[in-house]
C-alpha cells in the first residue's frame, strides 16, 4: 500500500467511543468496518441510523453510511488499522475486567497480517498490552510480535491516551485529527 492510500479501518465496539471514532475517521474518506456484538447495533448503523444519544451524530454516520464508507458487521475481516473500542467494566472485585478487550483481540487475530496496527482505545490497566502482545503470539505465531523480538516489528500496538469526554470527542479534537491513519502512516514510514 502506498503512504498516500487511506488505510482501511476496522473498529471494535461500537458504542459512545467506537461508533464517532468510526464515523470521524470514514469522513476522512478511509473505508470502515464496524463490529459490534450486538446485532441490533449493526443493523441499526447499516440503517444509518444511531442507537446511542449523541449531539450530531446521527448526520454525521447517516452520511458516511449512505457514502458507503461505513458499514457495520458481527464479523471481522482483514483491515490495514484495528481500533479496540470495547468495554472494560469493574469486575465485582472492583477491578478492571479486560475480558471484552481480550476477545476482541482474539477475534482480531486471525485476519492480522504484516504491516497491521492495533490501537487500544480501550480504557485498560497497565500490562493490557502485554496480555494483548501474548495472545496474538499464541494464535498467529507466524507473525512476529512487537517488543518481543530483536527483529524489526511487523505490527504496532499502540494504547490511545484516555483524555476526553464522548460529546466534545468527535466535534472538535478528534474530527481535525485522523489518529489511526496516521499512526499506520507512522509505523510503515519507521520500517
Ligand atoms: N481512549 C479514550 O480516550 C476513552 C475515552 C472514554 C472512554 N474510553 C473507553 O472506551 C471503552 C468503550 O466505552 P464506551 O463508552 O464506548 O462503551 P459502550 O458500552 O458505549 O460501547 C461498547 C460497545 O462494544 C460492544 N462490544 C462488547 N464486546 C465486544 C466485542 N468483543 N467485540 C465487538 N464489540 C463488542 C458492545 O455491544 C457495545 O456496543 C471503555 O473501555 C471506555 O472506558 C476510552
Amino acid at each position: 500500500m502506498a503512504f498516500e492510500e487511506k488505510p482501511s479501518v476496522c473498529v471494535m465496539g461500537l458504542g459512545y467511543i467506537g461508533l464517532p471514532t468510526a464515523a470521524v475517521i470514514a469522513r476522512s474518506g478511509c473505508h470502515v468496518l464496524g463490529i459490534d456484538v450486538n446485532q441490533h447495533v449493526v443493523d441499526t448503523i447499516n440503517r444509518g441510523e444511531i442507537h446511542i444519544e449523541e449531539v450530531d451524530l446521527d448526520g454525521l454516520v447517516q452520511g458516511v453510511v449512505s457514502r458507503k464508507l461505513l458499514r457495520a458487521s458481527t464479523t471481522v475481516e482483514p483491515a490495514d488499522v484495528f481500533v479496540i473500542a470495547v468495554p472494560t467494566p469493574f469486575d465485582e472485585n472492583h477491578a478492571p475486567d479486560i475480558s471484552f478487550v481480550l476477545n476482541a483481540a482474539n477475534k482480531i487475530a486471525p485476519v492480522l497480517k504484516s504491516g497491521d496496527t492495533v490501537i487500544v482505545e480501550s480504557t485498560s490497566p497497565v500490562g493490557t498490552t502485554d496480555n494483548i502482545k501474548e495472545l496474538i503470539a499464541r494464535e498467529r505465531p507466524d507473525l512476529k510480535i512487537p517488543g518481543m523480538t530483536k527483529k524489526p516489528q511487523t505490527w504496532q500496538l499502540p494504547i490511545a491516551p484516555n483524555a476526553f469526554c464522548p460529546v466534545a470527542y468527535w466535534k472538535s479534537w478528534y474530527r481535525t485529527t485522523d489518529r489511526s491513519a496516521a499512526s499506520h502512516r507512522a509505523a510503515r514510514a519507521r520500517r
